[in-house]
């Protein structure tokens, strides 16, 4: 019996020994010391031996069961950690890859351009003021000496929401505001930038949404010149130097007299070409020295103030600047015209 004990223990070492997965070590101790285990077996036959045989087996038994048992344990350890190891070792990061590279937004063209205009205004000492989109008819046109019946409101169809509730279709209404908040005192010098709205069939440069960008200026001794020199800096700092101005007689019925700006063509330089339609001269913006009737509707005593007011559309002086050919793509997001615009470090 003891040899069959020594055997066993033995084998059981060497098995334990050559186990390489935990799945297999798990199979030699139920082999080993399972209740239907050949250890079991063996101390089942204690009872044929003799009485000072029996606690000497019993005791070798017992020690041979628990050699068994505290292989079976380390080398389990000794699995475990094995495992362990292998699958840091799987998961090590390789921090010399090269990373994956972020995309980062851009600023939209007509921000930029809107950015530089509010820039090179605030410069001057200009103010931004905001207003609201849907707007009563009384700042829209009353207020801007457009009653009601008015002929030119043709000129801008709009989006009616009540009789008296639309959609503002410039950016001229913030003017009304702001010089009635003033309480006819000035100055007042401000531009506001905003979103217009007006009913048109949407085209490659048409969008019944879009946005301008209104200046106004009121005090005591302003005069037309002052406008003109307002523009030719804007118009200089914003296309070149080399860029000429001229001021053409037009008609809005807030403005008296009103004029409209147009720059000379950089693609033909003045000679004529496609984009300023063989004139030499592109339209930039409308403008004008405000109305007495407006000045006066604000409470701005007209004798005593004078001022000039002039609008633009950002989105057809960025298709100027960047050679957009189409309105449409400032609102299709479309990410390679977007993406056009980045910064260079970031592409
Ligand atoms: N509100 C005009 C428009 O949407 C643009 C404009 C023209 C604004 C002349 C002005 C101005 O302030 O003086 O067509």
């Amino acid at each position: 019996m003891e040899e069959k004990l020594k055997q066993l223990h033995q084998e059981a070492s060497e098995k334990v020994k050559q186990s390489t997965e935990l799945k297999e070590l798990n199979e030699v101790r139920v082999a080993y010391l399972g209740k239907k285990g050949p250890i079991t077996e063996v101390l089942k036959g204690m009872g044929k031996l003799s009485a000072e045989e029996r606690p000497k087996m019993g005791a070798l038994a017992n020690e041979v069961r628990d050699s068994i048992a505290s292989a079976i344990e380390s080398k389990q350890q000794a699995l475990e950690a094995a495992a362990i190891e292998k699958k840091l070792e799987q998961e090590t990061i390789d921090v010399t890859l090269p990373g994956l590279p972020v995309k980062v937004g851009t600023h939209h063209p007509l921000t930029s351009v809107i950015e530089e205009i509010e820039d090179l205004f605030i410069s001057m000492g200009y103010k931004i003021e905001e207003g609201p989109e849907v707007e009563k008819d009384y700042y829209n046109f009353e207020a801007l000496n457009l009653p009601k019946g008015h002929p030119a409101r043709d000129m801008q169809d709009s989006f009616y929401i009540t009789e008296d509730i639309l959609l503002r279709t410039h950016t001229s209404p913030v003017q009304a505001r702001t010089m009635e908040r003033h309480g006819g005192k000035g100055p007042v010098k401000i531009i506001c930038p905003g979103k217009v709205y007006r009913r048109d069939n949407d085209d490659a440069t048409h969008s019944h949404q879009f946005m301008q960008i209104e200046g106004l200026v009121v005090d005591e001794n302003i005069r037309m010149s002052d406008l003109k020199g307002t523009l030719n800096l804007f118009a200089k700092k914003l296309f070149g130097e080399e860029r000429e101005i001229r001021l053409r007689p037009s008609f809005f019925p807030f403005t008296e007299p009103s004029v409209e700006m147009d720059i000379s063509c950089k693609i033909c330089g003045g000679k004529g070409c496609s984009v300023c339609k063989g004139t030499g001269w592109i339209e930039i913006l409308g403008a004008g020295m405000v109305h007495p009737n407006v000045l006066e509707m604000a409470g701005f005593d007209s004798e005593k103030y004078t001022g000039f007011a002039f609008g633009m559309g950002p989105e057809r002086i960025a298709m100027l600047k960047y050679g957009i050919d189409d309105i449409r793509h400032y609102y299709t997001n479309d990410y390679r015209f977007l993406t056009q615009f980045g910064r260079a470090e970031f592409n």
